[in-house]
């Protein structure tokens, strides 16, 4: 094998560049560039390489989808707002066709009932939801183990 086999695509959705200036008592006060550094931190401790993109454009998003069997071995994706009625995306991830776990800062589950439909129900092997940035390294945990890695 000449390849480590151990790149994460890490992708967030629509209004994660401003994740900043969104209510912090829902999602933390973090910006996007410091919940990137974490992740990354995170990565390199369970033996993995994160690649980041961050899109609010719903088509590229899904290009990038298209591209991610080239780029990563795993998909770790926040999808936002898209997550409740993206088809496309949701689409897009199953042509991937890579080992994949959904994220939410929040915990979309206690939120408005139409937070907790998901369009990639039985595409991911797991959805981590409502503990913040530390559900990105137990997201990263589950890829860790699926691809044999590391911790
Ligand atoms: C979110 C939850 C979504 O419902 C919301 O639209 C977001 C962020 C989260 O990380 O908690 O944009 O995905």
């Amino acid at each position: 094998m000449t390849s480590a086999h151990n790149r994460v695509a890490v992708l967030h959705g629509v209004n994660f560049d401003i994740l900043e200036r969104r209510d912090p008592s829902v999602y933390g006060g973090l910006s996007l560039h410091q919940l990137e550094a974490r992740i990354g931190r995170w990565a390199h401790e369970l033996g993995l390489e994160a690649i980041f993109f961050q899109t609010n454009a719903e088509g590229e998003f899904c290009e990038y989808l298209h591209r991610a069997p080239e780029l990563a071995d795993a998909v770790l994706l926040n999808a936002g707002a898209w997550t409740h009625y993206s088809r496309a995306i949701a689409d897009a991830l199953a042509v991937a066709a890579l080992p994949s776990v959904e994220v939410h800062l929040s915990d979309v589950e206690a939120r408005e009932d139409w937070r907790r439909v998901s369009v990639f129900d039985g595409l991911v092997l797991a959805k981590v939801s409502g503990k913040g940035p530390d559900g990105y390294r137990e997201a990263l945990s589950v890829l860790a183990a699926e691809l044999g890695t590391g911790a």
